[in-house]
């Protein structure tokens, strides 16, 4: 007896420091259902690995590689084996039964067993690799279990505005590759725009050789309150690199979906082609306040940031050019869905111009909002005619939405609703939300240069996880109409993919958990506390920047009392955590965090708590502060 108690121990032992502690075994976005049973699977270089479907073998060797990266050993690829033998088995069998994007995964002790297809099998493979915690003597120990899983919405996007700033090609590969390892499977690419036209079009060079590029931009806040850099932006995709785009983001079970904007945010566009403009000859309007690289004559890409009257006109030339132009992009993409903006289209030019007024009375339109119904309309039915399908930003349901048009919700949830209501296709992206990326997380002075004047306010992981995309005050018929949810990273202020990434992570996180795991499973602490901390340390061993969140259980600005014990734990695995109540700013020569802080303050007094986060790689939270106050008067801002 004794024996065998001595030689069962070091199993004991080895369970307890490996096994996972989180319910939901550290997969982001949470999955369906989770139920963890006793026992681990051990993987070492002995199990085989087993995957007889043609079909799967991408999959099934993704999982190798990383398996190559993780334990330092390769599986060994086989036929079949015998129940008893261990295994990873990857297998389509019984895939039918599932959900759309479904899977299943069965981790005994000996085997661990997946089911799915094409993309489920791929999100599954996405789930196996997330539940593995780092090797130990050569051996990952994986806690035993059944996970099923399947999407709760079919559209799970993240946008990226490459106009504003040009990124590379190698940059768009990892941006997919963030994606597919949330369960993201739509790239919504925003390829024009005012600040230049991204995309090669081969019938009409000058769109790249002109509006490719610009001869500055604006430095700070807009209009420009550092002046311009004086430094010209381009950058171009050609047609062959769109395929190669296509096909890498295919391999992930992502859809691009190419977002060709009209009839506002043209300038590109016009500066390549004057007579697209009501006023060919007019020069691009600059404002007194911008400041200016070159040529101020003649039309000019944009420089600066904001929304411009000089729009596409309406004459039978411009359609010509547009339609060559969305064929072309539809020749390029198969997406079901052409984004065609629609968005912040002034009416001022078509006001101003004779022709345009002629047109609206010609065609029977109410006024300028009855022309851009009739624009998107007449745009809608030419790519109808080619078998697809138009998505727009909410603004295209002003004077009429386009009959088969998908609407993308951008200005609060209203025009989502509304679009429900009339039996549209919906994607909720409100930057009310937190659903704008591009909006800073908080307000402190530590914050990078982001897009000033939020209207819509912070954006953060908190407030991006949630939120639920489908609107209460749809009936449960209305709500089959949502069918996504989607992240908008507009580029403006940012000129790297190490600003991107800063600005994505980890909402991301926050919004692959909306976009796929069922309302039923939100747990804001398991969430906060457990998973994000697990993949931000994943992170930060990466080369992948991200935004460290502050201290988890700090309080909220300002507490009212005498006596704290204040409770903190790292956002991120092996971060520290160091404080001032000194007023001085915390780093790490400050205190280090290792137990719960008692603050008194003594009658009429206050303190504040000042925290930094130090990642393991060195990166720094914002520093957050709390105000400790014991009847102190307020000090009032002069
Ligand atoms: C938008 O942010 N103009 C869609």
């Amino acid at each position: 007896m004794k024996r065998i108690f001595l030689l069962l121990l070091p199993t004991i032992l080895t369970f307890q420091a490996f096994a996972q502690t989180d319910a939901n075994m550290g997969i982001i976005p949470v999955p369906v259902s989770i139920k963890k049973n006793n026992g681990t699977f051990q993987l070492d270089k002995s199990v085989a690995l087993i995957s007889n479907e043609t079909a799967n073998a991408k999959t099934a060797d993704l999982l190798n590689a990383f398996i190559v990266t993780k334990g330092g050993f390769a599986l060994r690829e086989t036929k079949a084996v015998t129940n008893t033998q261990k295994a990873i088995v990857l297998t389509s069998v019984g895939a039918d039964k599932l959900p759309a994007e479904g899977y299943t995964i069965q981790i005994t002790t000996n085997q661990i067993k997946v089911i799915g297809s094409g993309a489920g099998l791929f999100y599954a493979v996405q789930s196996l690799m997330q539940l593995m915690p780092e090797k130990k003597d050569d051996k990952i120990t994986i806690q035993t279990a059944e996970i099923n899983d399947y999407p709760r919405f079919k559209y799970r996007g993240m946008h990226l505005d490459v106009s504003r700033h040009f990124f590379p090609i190698s940059f768009i590969k990892k941006y997919i590759d963030i994606l597919a390892m949330y369960k993201l499977n739509t790239f919504h690419w925003h390829l024009t725009d005012d600040q230049g036209w991204r995309i090669e079009i081969k019938k009409y060079p000058k769109l790249t050789t002109v509006g490719g590029k610009r001869n500055g931009t604006i430095v700070g806040n807009y209009p420009g309150t550092g002046g311009t850099d004086n430094t010209e932006h381009g950058g171009v995709y050609t047609q062959e690199e769109v395929k190669q785009i296509i096909v890498y983001a295919a391999s992930k079970y992502i859809n691009v979906i190419p977002e060709i904007e009209m009839p506002g945010h043209a300038s590109a566009a016009i500066a390549a082609y004057p007579e697209l403009s009501a006023f060919p000859d007019r020069d691009t309007w600059i404002g007194e306040k911008a400041p200016w690289t070159g040529d101020r004559k003649g039309k000019q890409v944009q420089q600066t940031w904001g929304v411009f009257d000089d729009v596409f006109v309406p004459t039978d030339n411009t359609f010509k050019f547009l339609e060559n132009v969305l064929d072309e992009v539809i020749a390029l993409f198969p997406s079901k869905y052409i984004h065609i903006g629609g968005d912040e289209c002034p009416k001022e030019y078509w006001k101003q111009s004779p022709f345009c007024q002629q047109f609206i009375k010609d065609n029977n339109l109410k006024d300028e909002h009855g022309l851009q119904s009739y624009f998107i309309q007449r745009i809608e039915k030419h790519v109808n005619a080619k078998g697809r399908s138009i998505i727009g930003w909410d603004e295209i349901l002003e004077g009429g939405l386009a009959p088969n048009a998908t609407v993308m919700s951008w200005r609060g949830e209203a025009g989502g609703i509304e679009a429900a209501k009339q039996n549209h296709d919906v994607i909720m992206t409100p930057g009310s939300a937190g659903l704008y990326f591009d909006h800073k997380a908080s307000a402190s002075a530590d914050e990078p240069l982001t897009i000033s004047g939020l209207g819509s306010g912070f954006s953060n992981f908190q407030k991006v996880y949630n939120y639920d995309p489908i609107p209460k005050v749809l009936t449960t018929d209305q709500q089959k109409y949502i069918i996504g949810v989607q992240g908008n990273v507009w580029t403006e202020y940012m000129e790297t993919p190490a600003k991107v990434e800063y600005m994505i992570f980890p909402k991301i996180l926050s919004l692959a958990e909306i976009a796929w795991s069922p309302i039923a499973r939100k747990d804001v602490k398991n969430f906060m506390e457990e998973r994000v901390p697990l993949h931000l340390a994943k992170l930060d061993k990466s080369n992948t920047n991200y935004w460290v969140p502050v201290p988890i259980g700090q309080p909220e600005k300002v507490v009212n009392g005498e006596n704290f014990t204040i409770e903190l734990k790292a956002p991120i695995i092996g971060a520290k955590i160091f404080y001032t109540l000194d007023n001085y700013r915390p780093s790490e020569n400050a205190t280090a965090y290792t137990t719960p802080i008692k603050i008194n303050v003594p009658q009429g007094q206050k303190k504040i708590l000042k925290t930094i986060v130090i990642t393991p790689s060195g990166k720094r939270s914002v520093v957050s502060e709390t105000t400790f106050n014991n009847g102190a008067p307020e000090v009032k801002a002069k």
